[in-house]
Order: structure tokens, then sequence, then C-alpha cells
């Protein structure tokens, strides 16, 4: 409809005159976020709406946000600042300005919802002193490969399950502090080489039982943004793919919120298939306009954009604070401690040499790590401390030992009171000849990886091995060793049974070394359990070049394992794992007492049977076994899968009742045909574990 001049100029001018914030419609609390979203829209320009649409990177560069869109004035819109990332405010200007958190998949390794909250809202208030609106996290991707470079920045481990979980407590955390959430990379970027190109190929029953529900869990649990990632799923741009963005996210996922594309990830003008804002500046979104895109499309956009932050308070609050605030302190330095001190998994503990008594102790404390750690990962989502207290100096101080100057090797001090004596090696320093005065040696290792490429290989640098060979192969009658493993993901662990008791922290950010100190001396009894399978060997998975990292110069990867990655893989091939998913060691024990079936609710007597408090994670597997199949394509179920978990807290001889109810969706498949969940009718098995293979006792369920 053409409108006559003069009346389009009125109406130009009225929608474009200023309004009294306390007067503006939008303005009205008792609203919906969606109605005052579409409230504002209505009163917005066509160049205002577009300017929702990408990224503007000169309108914040001053500022030295990652990424954003400049505000409205007239309309009371402040800008919308992004900044990375999963595991804490990055600040390249302002190093050490922010505290470095333990990692996405190290607080995972705690498999608990408080944890994970406490993680959330801890980084959300940093975003918020800094003055931000967005997260660039968390990052959810399941792990299918152990060398991908960024499982250490994701949240899901090699589960789905795990994921769609732990996800929840962190965005509706992170959206507490008035942060909108970013859950990423969706999807299947599973793998860091050749991500800008390779197209990861997935059948739909797969993406959506394998890979979707730890977003599927963010969008539960209210995320108000999703961020589409560089690679192709089935030969089509993650950022203009039809099928993965507009079918299954927004239609069959529900997502309301809306679609940022990664930084220079789309290909296209790709309003129409999904994609909702193109960051960090335009490539193809300046071309919109109602010429090209119909006008209902572009404010179907815009109210996904804008009604996060109404959900969040950023229109009601604004936030005035500065990039420049250093946000750090020390009380969330102690928040970081006890995060990394939650995470932390105990793999291996003969003859309880853990925990170690404070007195009467000669030990070696051997290994770079212990004196300059690495506690983060590399790319985007790497956040600089200001320091990190290295874990020697948390040992001395412990056994009240003067600190002793980690930059000689062979340094040492004593103290006679206590009978304590630290003596420090580095990692190229061979063991001395009278190695047998020692009681316990303390060996730090640390591998790390980082965004842009995946791992070469799952073990340690030539240098880190050879002093593992040659410290861990020492014996002497009372002599013990301690390994202190800090890693972005699964390692091989060859030298394993000469080493008493293995300590695991992954990428454990900057309180690292009281965290594992207090581990070491049993002020902290270790929970965690791990997120990802630990294998035997390199690719033991046997996955063929074309799986990973791709056939045609690594163009197309093709998942043909379907369903069987990470445990799942090791239970169909009957093959045990070094160490499996789920696994971690206590200072106490427990026992499980009988599993009772009960409709669709099972549940177990669980007891502390040692003698300090401890906390155990129950883990509820469910299968069908390989004779039902279910759907068109009859697919071999895997054995088991995990559908339930909780973390209990428990005194010695205390004894809790672990009662999970499992629904539908958890005893589901994908159905390809009828597009929605199907029950699997028949038979389940239900495991109760300590782990994905300490199986304490099982039932059978009938679903109907
Ligand atoms: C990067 C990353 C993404 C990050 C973004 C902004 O390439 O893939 O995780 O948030 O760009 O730095």
């Amino acid at each position: 409809m053409k409108l006559p001049l003069a009346l389009l100029f009125i109406v130009t001018y009225v929608t474009a005159k200023d309004i009294d914030k306390e007067n503006a419609p939008w303005m009205n609390i008792n609203l919906s976020p969606s109605q005052r979203a579409r409230l504002l829209m209505s009163h917005m320009t066509g160049e205002e709406k577009r300017s929702m649409l990408y990224g503007t990177g000169d309108a914040l560069s001053t500022q030295k946000y990652v990424g954003g869109v400049p505000g409205i004035p007239r309309l009371h819109m402040p800008p919308l600042k992004y900044n990375d990332g999963p595991q804490g405010f990055r600040d390249n200007a302002m190093p050490g300005s922010t505290t470095a958190w333990p990692s996405g998949l190290t607080v995972a390794a705690s498999w608990d919802t408080t944890t994970m909250e406490n993680w959330g809202a801890a980084m959300g208030k940093e975003f918020f002193d800094k003055g931000a609106n967005v997260q660039l996290g968390p990052g959810v991707c399941v792990a299918r490969v152990p060398k991908n470079g960024r499982n250490f920045e994701y949240l899901s481990g090699e589960d789905p399950h795990l994921g769609y979980i732990l996800v929840q407590p962190v965005i509706d955390a992170i959206q507490g502090q008035q942060i909108v959430a970013n859950a990423k990379h969706y999807v299947n970027n599973n793998q860091e080489t050749n991500r800008h190109f390779v197209s990861e190929n997935v059948d739909e029953r797969t993406r959506f039982e394998m890979y979707y529900p730890p977003f599927k869990g963010a969008i539960e649990a209210g995320v108000g943004s999703i961020m589409c990632s560089y690679n192709k799923i089935n030969h089509v741009w993650s950022c203009e793919n039809n099928s993965t963005l507009l079918t299954d996210l927004k239609i069959r996922m529900g997502f309301k919120g809306y679609v940022m594309s990664d930084w220079g990830a789309t290909h296209s003008l790709s309003i129409e298939q999904g994609l909702d804002q193109e960051m960090p500046l335009n490539k193809s979104f300046n071309q919109i306009s109602l010429k090209t895109v119909p006008e209902h499309i572009i404010d179907d956009s815009v109210v996904r954009i804008l009604t996060p932050f109404f959900s969040v308070g950023t229109f009601d609050n604004p936030n005035s604070n500065q990039i420049s605030n250093n946000v750090t302190s020390l009380e969330h330095v102690e928040i970081a401690r006890k995060l990394s001190e939650n995470s932390t998994i105990l793999l291996k503990n003969e003859e309880q040499v853990l925990p170690l008594l404070k007195h009467n102790l000669q030990i070696a404390v051997v290994g770079t790590q212990a004196w300059n750690p690495v506690v983060h990962g590399g790319g985007s989502g790497e956040v600089v401390p200001a320091w990190v207290k290295p874990p020697l100096w948390s040992l001395c101080d412990m056994l009240n030992v003067d600190r002793v100057d980690g930059t000689t090797s062979g340094s040492y001090n004593c103290n006679a009171g206590n009978n304590n004596c630290v003596t420090y090696y580095n990692s190229s320093t061979n063991p001395p000849p009278n190695t047998l005065k020692y009681d316990v040696i303390i060996l730090f290792v640390e591998t790390t990886s980082s965004e842009g490429h995946d791992r070469t290989n799952l073990t340690f640098s030539p240098e880190q091995e050879e002093m593992l060979s040659k410290w861990s192969g020492l014996t002497g009658k009372n002599l013990k060793k301690v390994l202190i493993m800090s890693t972005p993901g699964a390692v091989l662990t060859p030298w394993s049974d000469d080493i008493d008791s293995i300590l695991l922290n992954f990428m454990p950010g900057q309180a690292m070394g009281d965290a594992i100190t207090n581990v070491i001396f049993g002020d902290v009894n270790p929970s965690g359990k791990l997120p990802l399978t630990f294998p035997n060997k390199e690719n033991e998975q046997l996955m063929t070049e074309s799986q990973y990292p791709g056939l045609d110069n690594a163009g197309n990867a093709t998942y043909t394992e379907g369903f069987f990655f990470g445990y799942r893989w090791y239970d169909k091939h009957k093959v045990t794992p070094k160490y499996s998913f789920g696994h971690g060691l206590s200072y106490t024990t427990f026992s499980y007492g009988k599993i009772l079936i009960n409709g669709r609710t099972v549940s177990c007597d669980i007891t502390n049977t040692g003698k300090v408090n401890g906390a155990e994670v129950v883990q509820i597997y469910v299968g069908f076994g390989n004779n039902q199949k279910f759907g068109s394509e009859h697919r071999d179920e895997p054995v088991k899968q995990l559908k339930g978990f909780e973390k209990y807290y428990l005194n010695p001889t205390e004894t809790v009742t672990a009662t999970f109810t499992l629904t539908d969706r958890d005893l589901s498949y994908w159905n390809i045909d009828s597009k929605q969940w199907s029950l699997k009718v028949g038979k389940a098995v239900i495991f109760f574990g300590s782990s994905s293979t300490d199986i304490r006792g099982t039932g059978v369920m009938n679903v109907e």
C-alpha cells in the first residue's frame, strides 16, 4: 500500500520523534518482555531496526568489547555490549582485571548443579561489573573427539544428558546478573581442524539425541541467545542452515531468543534461514531492506533480539559500568578455589596414600607446573589472571615451610618444628641420587589446548613425559608417588602403574594452587567425576579419517559412528577404558543398597561407609539392549545411556535414598518419521552406578 508523501512524513515524524522514557510504553514493567520488545520495535524506523541486525564494531571499539550493537538514544535503548568467553570476561586491554575461572569442562567434572550455579553467578557478575550485556558463553558442544582443541571450554563432556542438566543452572545464574547468556556453538562444532569450512555430516536422529540436548537444556533455562558456528552441517553453512536453525532450533526445540553468528561465520543474507544477527560487522546484513526481506521477518528478528534484554533488566537498569573497571577480587579468587576443589577428580589412590599428613614429611615437588602453572586454555575463551599462586607455595604454606624459590631447581626449605621439608625440581632435572630420603614425590604436569586447532596427541610434552618416566620409576620401601595433572581433556597415562595416586583438575583457573593443596592434604575430600572417557591409546575408538578430521582435505567429516562415541563406544565394543566416564574416587567409601523400581521411579540407599565426610555422584543409566530396535532405521541401541545423576554429601555412616523419576523424554527416541519424540516401549534395564563401568545394581523397568 503506497502512503501519500505527507502522511508518510507524519508517520515517520511521529515514530521518529523523541519519547520520554517514563512515558514510553515499552517501559511498562507490567507487560511481558516480549510485549515490551514488540512495542519498542513498533516505534523503530526501518534504519533503527536494521541497526539491530548486525554488529558495528566501530560503535564499540572505543570500549574494546568484542562485539555488539549501538543503542538508540531516541528510544532509550542502551548499546548492547558483548564479550568473551565461556570461562570469564576476557579483557585483552587489561589482562588481570578479571578472574580466570575454572573452564567449562572443569566445573562439569563436579557433576553438581550448585557448583554450576555458583560459577555462572560469579562470572555473570564480573561481566556486569565490566559494563557488558552479553556473555559469549557457556560453551556446550558435546565432546565427540578427544583431541578437539576446545573440549576444555565445553560443559557437556561426552554426554548429551550431562550437558542438558548442567547448562541450566549456568544460564539461569548468568542471566540473574542482568547478563544475557549465549549457548555456543550451534551446532556440531565438534572439532577445530578446518572449522571454517568442514562439513559435519550428521543424521537427524543423531543430532537430536546426541548433539542438541545441551542446547535444549539452555533453551529450557531461558537462554537469550545462541551462536551459530563456522562449520557446515550436511554441506550447508551453519549460519544459513534452514534445517538446523529454523526447523530444528526455533520450531522443534522452541527457541524464542535470537541467533547471532560466530564472528565472520556468515556467507549470505540468511535472515530468512534463521539467523537474526550478524557478528561482528555486516558482511551481508546491511543489504536488508523491505525490498530484500519481508517486514515480518525483520520484525521477528528484532523482537527476538530485544526480548532477552527486557527479561534480564537491561532497559530497567542500564549498565553504566566501564570496561576499565578492575572486577576481580580476593572473594572471587576464593570462589574460584572452591569451584576447582569441587571439580577435582581422584583417579587413583593406591593404599590410600592420599590424603597426606601435615607433619614429619619430606617431599620432593617435581615439575615446572608446580612453579609456573598453566591454568587455562587458549583462544577467545582465554582469561589471563592477575597472578597465580604457585602450587609449590601452597604446599609450603600448608606445611609451614618458608616458601621455596622455584626459580632454582633443587632449592628447598625445611621446618624443624614439624619436621617438614620441601624440595623443588623443575621438569628438566633428573632425580638426584638420594631420593630415598623423601617420603613423597609430588609430580605436577600440564598440557593445554586452544581454539583454532585440535591437539596433535593426548600426551604431555616430551620433556614432561621423560620426567614422568624417570621420577615415577623410582622405588623405595616407603617412597610414595603422587601425580597432579592439569589438562584440557583426555590424556594417556601409560606410566600410571608406577604412581600411587593421581589427581586431575583439568583447566583449574587461577586458584589452582590452594585448591589442589587442600585436596592433597584432605582439607577437601575430592568428589569430581570424569565428564569424558580417558582412553588407553590414541584413537582407541578407531575413527577413520572420513569420520575425523574428514576427507577431501578435511572438507567432510561424516558421523558414521552415530551414537557410538565415548562410553557408548566402549560398551558396544566391550573395551575397558583406562578411566571411565563418571569415574572418580573419594577419601571415603560408599555402599549402594538394593535397587527399587516402582513405575517410573527408581531408588537406592547410599551410605557413607568410611571415616570422613564425602560426596558421591550417583549415576543412573538406561539401556534397552540390542534386541530392541526403535524407529524406521532399526538402529542398534547403546548398552546404556546416562539419564540421571545427583551429588550427595554424606557424613560417615549417613544414608540417603537416591530417587529418580524417569520422564517420557528420558525414555524416548527421536522419531524421524513423525518428527517427534517417541517412547521406547519395552523392557528397559536401569543401572545404578558410581561410574559408567562401576555398576552397583541393576533393575528392569517395563516402559509403556
Ligand atoms: C571466535 C569464537 C567464538 C567467540 C567469537 C568472538 O571465533 O569461535 O567462540 O565468542 O569468535 O571472539
